[in-house]
């Protein structure tokens, strides 16, 4: 079975390719590298000591992704093209809809003419808005704050309308919590452009010395010790969820919605502690005012992830502090030399 990968230069689809390689899948991967490095590719198949054909191709331009098609007899997309930074999405906002929704339209488009039914989208516990309780289920209330969170929003209705439409078609929506960590060969991970948004990118490069301390956004929040609480994952458990979504779902028609978290809520300062464990670094810290549009806390519920795609995360937050290190300190400066 041949997968096309989209996005698989970057940080979550370069780990879910050698995911899919080593599990004895063929794949292809189209990716525009706006915000990722040829190189992720070669180390992919380094790993993995497999070969695959790469297409650097926009999905912007239909006709480029159309004889990807052409060339490429596959059976399933793996889509996680897209732009995802919260802050630049308020201030660009046409352009994140443009790139993220018309992309996906080119895609879904150029799919249905060559009888491609199965697609695992990219989506994000953002849909959730500021959650009404936790632990958060599929079934919860969807809302955004942002126009990033509202592209993931959009996209998921118009897979939804695509399945009413085209009863073919089998669409698996998986809501990712906060990935990190980084393969355990330390030959790929999260290379950010610039100064990072994440925290965990953001730690890294403080335990490095290229930044000076972490600003702590908030110490107020009504949690265990005032500070945000996010369900961390580690990308390897992530990449592993979209293998057994092909295997358990490409065959089966409808749309599909799993969180993919691990259940478990850390507070920034506990994950400042956590990688300090794990580096041997002190991580400097200052507290400072709350990030605009952040929420207090956001956890999963992935029972149904369990239950039907036969998927628990298996790393825990010591693992995903270490990997974590690994990558950044044998790669101080990401896929550049
Ligand atoms: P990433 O930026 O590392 O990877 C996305 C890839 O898509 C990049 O390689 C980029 O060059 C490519 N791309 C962007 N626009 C494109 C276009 N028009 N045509 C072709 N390629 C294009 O990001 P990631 O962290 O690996 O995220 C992958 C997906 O998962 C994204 O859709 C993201 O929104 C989603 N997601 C990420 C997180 C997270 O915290 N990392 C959380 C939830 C959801
Ligand atoms: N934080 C800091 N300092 C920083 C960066 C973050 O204190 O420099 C805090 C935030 O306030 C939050 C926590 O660390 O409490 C996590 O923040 P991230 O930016 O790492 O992650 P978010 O949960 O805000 O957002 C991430 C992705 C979104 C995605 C969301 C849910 O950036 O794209 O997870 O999947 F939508």
């Amino acid at each position: 079975m041949k997968i096309l990968v989209t996005g698989g230069a970057g940080y979550i689809g370069s780990h879910t390719c050698v995911e899919l390689l080593n599990s004895g899948y063929e794949i292809a991967v189209l990716d525009n590298l706006s915000n990722s490095s040829e190189k992720s590719l070669d180390r992919i198949k380094e790993i993995t000591g497999k070969d695959f054909e790469f297409y650097k191709c926009d999905l912007l331009d239909f006709e480029e992704v159309n004889k990807v098609f052409e060339a490429e007899q596959v059976d399933g997309v793996i889509h996680f093209a897209g732009l995802k930074a919260v802050g630049e999405s308020v201030q660009k906002p046409l352009w994140y809809y443009h790139n993220n929704i018309t992309g996906t339209l080119n895609l879904l488009k150029i799919m249905e003419m060559h009888k491609v039914y199965n697609i695992v989208f990219s989506s994000s516990a953002t849909v959730y808005g500021n959650p009404k309780s936790l632990p958060i289920v599929e079934d919860f209330p969807l809302s955004t704050t942002n126009p990033y969170g509202s592209t993931k929003l959009y996209i998921e209705g118009i897979l939804k309308d695509l399945f009413v439409s085209n009863n073919n078609f089998s669409v698996t929506i998986l809501r990712y919590f906060n990935p990190i960590g980084a393969h355990k060969s330390g030959l790929i991970g999260e290379d950010p452009k610039g100064i990072p948004n994440n925290l965990m990118p953001y730690i890294q490069q403080v335990a490095i010395g290229k930044l000076p301390q972490l600003s702590v956004f908030g110490n107020q929040y009504p949690t265990k010790d005032g500070t945000g609480v996010r369900d961390y994952i580690h990308v390897v458990d992530l990449s592993i969820a979209h293998v057994k979504a092909v295997e358990k779902k490409s065959d089966v028609a409808g749309v599909h919605i799993y969180n993919i978290g691990t259940g478990n809520g850390y507070s920034v300062l506990e994950m400042v502690k956590a990688f300090e464990k794990a580096s041997g670094k002190e991580i400097k810290y200052k507290i400072c005012p709350n990030r605009p549009g952040d929420i207090p806390a956001c956890f999963a519920d992935a029972t149904k992830a369990k239950n039907e795609l036969d998927w628990v995360a298996q790393y825990n937050l010591e693992d995903m502090c270490r990997d974590g290190w690994n990558w950044q300190s044998k790669n101080p400066n990401g896929y550049e030399e």
